[in-house]
């Protein structure tokens, strides 16, 4: 094959027309080859680690505000398995301005020597494969790079966009598949590798990233990070900004901007007993600290399990701790996720369900049965409306998914989330806590570092927990949950609650019949007083709701005014359905000034049922679209387009 003369000078812009490489590599598309790594099945990245594979980063980069471009040289570690003439990168939008091989304490002596090397033609949600020239000798592969206009990684704020409104702010949100338009990297969640970084800001900011992190700035604005785990790609983060940091414990803490640190380390002062809870339940944390980044509000999710450093929205910090099975959820991924990873975006539900899970019974150790069972009670209404919404004969329901062709990202829904949790819940309830919890234990022990598929799982269940024991085997009915379509009839549903007098059958009959002739209003008060049962009033209101209706709740609840993202998504869904405009400013404020995706997708899809909220969607965009993070705008472009 045609990949040029070993080492030739002269390296082809990035940016110049890209050339498809006809590749004759004898590549064993399926077959593994023995003592290697197996074939990658991942359809989102265009590495071969069967052939070549990166297995630790050295990072050098510069955060240039000014220009909003992170720039430098990304070192890899390779190793040339197949002993070929390639190894495969991933690439979104970044310029590469040369790529040597060498050098760079391969010994003493030994000088970076310029290679070659070739990009493919772009491919949809993918961006494109990176070729580069090695030899069979080759352990070390610098690429010299900087970021492109629109990275989907990268949000650069402004310093209004902030809460100090003093600095510029950037980070990163590098999951699903954005970490290749911040460094050139193999992207699939099946490679795992560790990481030093070194970062040059401006002097006034500090930088925090995945990894072992400074607790104070330094005078000369260069901070150096090292990973010593191995991790996957997604789970590589940045964030610059003016932070700082106040311990929670020994070993955990709270990095935010200085003007929102007070209410943040209120907000989440438990988060030390939640490790504690965590490794209870299932072993060692094993990342060293566990210390929380509290974002700007355009942050595009609730929260991201970067290792050592999660970062979280501002937006759940209602000033009652009433948001903070976030961070449960988040910390369980530091298991579910990072410590055991699934190896493609079609094995997603081993991430998020098992996180669920996790997250679930964290709450549960802290909070009690009740608010675990009514989170499971919202993830059950969640699990029912992305059912309903795409059919239950949908291929797509699946747990174990095919995502080729597609957006990785469209697999992020309630499926893997809801339904995932309610195939580990239904094990847990037909074989006993007593069972699950070492199986689940040992599941984590085992893959520790790894990155595993759906089918790794199945193995492992039927080995350790089934043991040929067929009666169980049916009673569980693994393929009708993996491999099968909508939700199994043994699903086991949450019903403590939703006993004779139990708190769900109570608010619920008060939400059918609160506007009876006769209102019970001190009932109401009473039965409907925390923010969870507010939420979950508000689920079961039956529609239509009239405006006189509607008026009535928020002047018994102050709904509009809510402070509880929850409420409020719930809320203003029903008041942009049923045109109750009193909540019209609240709403658009809301928009403008909260990027969390999934929080504010579904209000714009509302929106858009009549031509007049149509209008208003694209009026409160146009506002909006500024202060979002790319992730977020992109997808709103595409549903107002
Ligand atoms: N890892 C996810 C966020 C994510 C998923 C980013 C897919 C990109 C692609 C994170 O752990 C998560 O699930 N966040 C949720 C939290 C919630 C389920 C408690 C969120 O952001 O709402
Ligand atoms: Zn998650």
């Amino acid at each position: 094959m045609k990949l040029l003369k070993k080492l030739s000078v002269l390296a082809p812009l990035l940016v110049a027309p890209a050339i498809i490489l006809l590749s004759c590599n004898p590549s064993p598309k399926d077959k593994t080859m023995s003592g290697a790594i197996p074939v990658l099945n991942d359809p989102h990245s265009f590495a071969k680690p069967e052939l070549a594979v990166a297995e630790h980063l050295d990072l050098d980069i510069k955060v240039d505000f000014e220009h909003q471009q992170v720039s430098g040289r990304a070192s890899w570690k390779i190793s040339n398995k197949a002993k070929g003439k390639e190894i495969i990168f991933d690439n979104s939008g970044l310029n590469i301005s040369k790529i040597t091989l060498g050098g760079r304490g391969e010994g003493s002596g030994s000088e970076e020597q310029e290679t070659t090397f070739t990009v493919d033609k772009d491919v949809k949600y993918l961006g494109t494969g990176l070729h580069v020239a090695i030899a069979p000798a080759t352990k070390q592969v610098n690429i010299y790079y900087s970021s492109g206009k629109d990275a989907g990684a990268l949000q650069w704020l402004n310093p209004q966009q902030t809460a100090g409104k003093k600095h510029p702010y950037l980070f990163t949100q590098s999951e699903s598949i954005a970490a290749r338009s911040w460094i050139p990297c193999q992207d699939s969640p099946g490679i795992r590798f560790t990481y030093n970084a070194k970062v040059s800001v401006p002097k006034e900011l500090l930088a925090l990233m995945s990894a072992e992190n400074p607790q104070k700035k330094n005078t000369t604005g260069v901070y150096e990070f090292k990973q010593v785990h191995p991790i996957p790609s997604y789970l590589l983060a940045l964030a610059v900004g003016d932070i700082a940091f106040k311990a929670v414990d020994s070993r955990t803490g709270v990095y935010a901007e200085p003007s929102a640190m007070n209410k943040s380390i209120y907000e989440f002062a438990d988060m030390g007993k939640m490790v504690d809870a965590a490794e209870k339940l299932y072993g060692p944390y094993r990342w060293g600290r566990y210390d929380l980044l509290i974002l700007p509000p355009s942050f595009p999710f609730g929260g991201m399990e970067n290792p050592n450093l999660n970062f979280i929205t501002p937006t759940i910090i209602a000033g009652d701790r009433s948001l903070v099975s976030i961070i449960c959820h988040e910390l369980a991924h530091s298991w579910s996720g990072n410590l055991v990873t699934n190896a493609s975006w079609n094995d997603f539900w081993l991430n998020e369900g098992f996180t669920n899970y996790f997250e679930r019974r964290i709450d549960e150790t802290l909070y009690g049965k009740e608010e675990a069972e009514i989170q499971e009670e919202f993830g059950k209404q969640a699990l029912e409306a992305a059912i309903k919404d795409m059919g239950a004969d949908n291929k797509d329901t699946r747990l174990k998914a095919d995502f080729t062709g597609r957006s990785a990202d469209e697999g992020t829904n309630d499926i893997a989330y809801e339904k995932g949790y309610f195939f580990l819940r239904t094990i847990e309830a037909i074989v006993g806590r007593a069972k699950f919890d070492p199986f689940l234990r040992s599941w984590f022990d085992s893959h520790a570092f790894q990155s595993v598929s759906t089918e790794q799982f199945v193995a492992f269940l039927n080995e350790s927990l089934i043991k040929g024991d067929a009666a169980l085997e049916k009673k569980i009915g693994i393929k009708d949950w993996i491999y099968g379509t909508g939700v199994p009839a043994n699903v086991v549903y949450p019903k403590n609650l939703w006993s004779k007098d139990g708190k769900f059958t109570k608010i619920e009959a008060l939400a059918a019949g609160f506007y009876k002739n006769k209102l019970d209003t001190s009932a109401l008060k009473q039965e409907v007083a925390t923010s969870n049962e507010k939420r979950f009033f508000i689920s079961r209101l039956k529609s239509p709701l009239s405006l006189a209706q509607m008026a009535f709740l928020d002047k018994e609840f102050k709904f509009t005014a809510s402070n509880n993202t929850d409420i409020q998504l719930a809320w203003y869904t029903l008041a942009i359905k049923y045109g109750y405009t009193t909540a019209d400013q609240r709403i658009k404020d809301y928009l403008i000034e909260n990027g969390r995706m999934w929080h504010i997708i579904p209000l714009y899809k509302e929106m858009m049922n009549t031509p007049e909220g149509l209008k208003k969607a694209k009026e409160i965009y146009k506002e909006a679209r500024p202060n979002y993070h790319p992730m977020t705008y992109k997808a709103i472009d595409e549903l107002l387009k």
